[in-house]
């Protein structure tokens, strides 16, 4: 058996960070590891596992687009996250070659609002989430959100306003409001009751907007609570106009590249069975970037 390896699947798979964060772990670790990018194509998604089986050395793959989706009938067994998000971002090779399916992505949204938590208010009835975006992304932000334990209500707004009303229905939980990108706004109102009594308020962009070439977020964070978290999902190497806007108000804001980092934390764990050195997260961040 070779040296024990992990790798990141997906078309297109070249702009993917994975290699770069998992290999800054091993390194740091001195653990004699490799994580490579392996571009697999729609048709090939079934051989590419079925490669892998009898190869020791091969600990699990994450799954990035288009394949989150379409890998979970090949596990052998889900994890509640993937079970409920539908979706697996981390394979791991178990006994005998049988995979088991993650979603880390859930388990990196969930680690984000409980550090976040408690919130400035103790009394507050609870969390109010705000999801911009009705897709793969969002529907983990949602289960992440509802893992947290704290209870929440949700609100949808996505481009296309069906998919956002067709994400609340799937929730079958009440939700205050499902609509267009043109309904975001706070929830905050001069009638409000008093402070101690109100939501806290949490918004996380799970949509494209942000990214290199797209608008960003239609949203005017003056107007949201002093104590409002922001979460985006989205990462651009010169940083959204989301996160911006809530570093200019002093939200506690939490950017692409935390999620990133998060999610690939808890897959390293699953690969390699060991904690990843995050006191080296600044530096990690700085290669990032670069
Ligand atoms: P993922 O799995 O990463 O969530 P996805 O399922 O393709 O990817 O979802 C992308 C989300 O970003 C969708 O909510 C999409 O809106 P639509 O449902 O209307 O397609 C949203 N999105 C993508 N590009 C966008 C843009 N330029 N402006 C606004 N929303 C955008």
């Amino acid at each position: 058996m070779g040296a024990p390896y992990a790798e990141v699947i997906g078309d297109p798979i070249a702009h993917s960070k994975s290699p770069l964060i998992h290999r800054f772990w091993l390194q740091k670790l001195g653990i004699d590891a490799d994580y490579r990018a392996v571009q697999v194509h729609p048709d090939m998604l079934h051989e590419y596992l079925v490669s892998r089986r009898g190869d020791l050395g091969w600990r699990g793959c994450n799954v990035t687009a288009p394949h989150k989706q379409t890998v979970a009938p090949f596990m052998a067994r889900l994890s509640r996250e993937a079970t409920r998000a539908g979706a697996v971002n981390t394979v791991v090779r178990g006994e005998a070659g049988t995979r088991s399916g993650f979603n880390t992505d859930v388990l990196a949204i969930t680690e984000i609002l409980r550090a976040a938590w408690p919130p400035t208010f103790p009394d507050q009835v609870a969390p109010y989430v705000q999801v911009i975006g009705a897709g793969g992304a969002a529907w983990a932000a949602v289960i992440g959100a509802l893992d947290t334990g704290h209870g929440a209500d949700f609100d949808f707004f996505n481009r296309t306003p069906e998919k956002a009303l067709a994400m609340a229905q799937r929730l079958s939980l009440p939700p205050s409001f499902a609509g267009g990108l043109d309904g975001i706004g706070p929830i905050r109102k001069d009638d409000d009751r008093p402070e101690h009594q109100r939501y806290s308020h949490i918004v996380i962009n799970a949509s494209s907007m942000g990214m290199l070439g797209n608008d960003d977020v239609p949203i005017d964070l003056s107007r949201y609570y002093p104590d409002t978290v922001v979460v985006d999902m989205a990462y651009n190497p010169g940083g959204t106009g989301l996160i911006a806007q809530a570093r200019r108000h002093g939200l506690l804001a939490f950017d692409g590249l935390d999620v990133l980092v998060r999610q690939a934390a808890e897959a390293f764990k699953l690969f390699f069975r060991t904690e990843p050195p995050r006191e080296h997260d600044s530096e990690l961040r700085e290669l990032l970037t670069r």
